[in-house]
């Protein structure tokens, strides 16, 4: 712990040790749902996150622990003591965040720059601790006796998922469970307050659950805006905030190609068409976010551009196959000059296909510590352009602006 006082030292020392109090509780009364560590600090490449959960193996309580690196993730399981030393050991040092679930309370553990450790608690998101087999169904993201889900006509009178509403309550809890990691990778702090902009919010779906999720599962103090187009659904948007008491939740007219958001920390741009997402991507980096989501579609911008490389004449004959092309093609460009911006970046699929065709994501968290990649970024940009003798895409040429 460096430059801290001895009262700092101290008291740090003191929350740490009442949360491994705490996570022995809850492995000794099986009442760990799970506990996420995150704000990775140490050397491995790519390392992201870890989850850790409890299971049975071989009839015996055991800790798994999913170690997620940008393109992967890899299991290792440990014996319910050996996993508590382990999270011991990294705690504090390699992983600056934890945020523990259990069915009693939420408690996130944070380190601040200057190693102080600041531990705060909220009521539980879960109420039941998932199956201890080896799998990794997720669990619900927020409550589903949350108001704001019955008035969106997510939930009826008794809580339950409208049959015609699975597939949204599905991409919703999916939807949290990305942004939970990314807030977890990211330098913005649980302590002070954060601004969302969610571009094209529509009826609102994602933006009242991102809204709810940092204020009561994650005990933010968030300001959460989104920004639509359509006067009704502005109105209906406004309207259920007030009525639901959510009083830092607001909905703005305002057009992508001209709205100013100022300094925001996370921009969310979820199928917003064809060039709308460089848009949102473009005003995302200049408004300084540390995280930037986008579920892209309608690739309508590249494929006229592409001039067929010789090599794959015979596979881009096919228009639907220039069609995928032009799309991967885009959002790597995009994904690229995110990097080069300064982000750490995936391209994912977020929901499967079988729930929607919009179903990728482009999820960007801003670099802290870790090397700077954009001369390499910008040859990899000029390689795919030369290749598919492409001019490129509007993102381009909006941040040379
Ligand atoms: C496909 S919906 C997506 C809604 C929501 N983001 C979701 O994923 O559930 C796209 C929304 O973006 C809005 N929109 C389209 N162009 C826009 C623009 N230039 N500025 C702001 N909103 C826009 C539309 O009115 C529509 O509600």
């Amino acid at each position: 712990m460096t430059d801290m006082t001895v009262d700092e030292k101290n008291n740090s020392a003191d929350k740490l040790a009442q949360f491994f109090r705490l996570l022995n509780v809850c492995v000794g009364q099986n009442s760990l749902v799970k506990l996420i560590l995150g704000k990775y600090r140490g050397t491995e490449a790519d390392l992201r996150t870890i989850e850790i959960k409890l299971v049975t193996i071989k009839g015996r309580d055991s800790m798994s622990f999913v170690y997620s690196y940008k393109t992967k993730d890899i299991t290792k399981n440990f014996s319910t003591g050996d996993g508590i030393e382990t999270i011991r050991g990294l705690l504090g040092k390699d992983f600056k965040s934890a945020h523990l679930f259990s069915l009693t309370e939420d408690v996130q553990l944070e380190f601040s720059k200057r190693d102080r450790c600041i531990m705060s608690s909220s009521r539980p998101t879960c109420s039941d601790v998932p199956g201890k087999s080896h799998n990794r169904e997720k669990e619900r993201m927020i409550d589903q006796k949350s108001a704001f889900l019955k008035a969106l006509g997510i939930t009826n009178e008794d809580h339950k998922v409208l049959h015609s509403m699975t597939r949204k309550w599905k991409q919703i809890n999916v939807f949290l469970d990305i942004f939970e990691r990314a807030l977890l990778t990211s330098q913005i702090s649980r302590t002070q307050s954060i601004s969302v902009i969610d571009f094209g919010s529509g009826k609102g779906y994602l933006t009242f659950a991102v809204y709810d999720f940092l204020r009561n599962s994650q005990n933010m103090d968030p300001q959460v805006t989104g920004v639509e187009l359509r006067e009704d659904l502005l109105q209906f948007c406004n309207s259920t905030a007030r009525k639901l008491g959510m009083e830092k939740l607001q909905f703005c007219q305002g057009d992508l190609k001209s709205y100013n958001p100022g300094k925001t920390q996370v921009m969310i741009a979820l199928h917003a068409c064809d060039t709308a997402t460089d848009l949102a991507i473009n005003m995302g980096i200049r408004s300084g976010a540390e995280i930037i989501m986008c579920a892209p579609c309608c690739h309508k911008e590249l494929r006229p551009q592409i001039i067929v490389p010789e090599e794959l004449k015979a596979s881009l004959r096919f228009g639907v196959h220039l069609g995928q092309e032009a799309e991967m093609v885009t959002d790597s460009l995009r994904a690229l000059l995110l990097e080069a911006s300064g982000y750490e970046t995936q391209v994912f699929e977020f929901i499967s296909l079988e729930h929607t065709s919009k179903n990728k994501m482009i999820l960007a968290v801003k670099r802290g510590d870790a090397p700077d990649k954009k001369a390499e970024a910008l040859s990899q940009i000029k390689a795919i352009k030369d290749f598919y003798g492409i001019r490129g895409i509007t993102l381009e040429e909006l941040l040379k602006g």
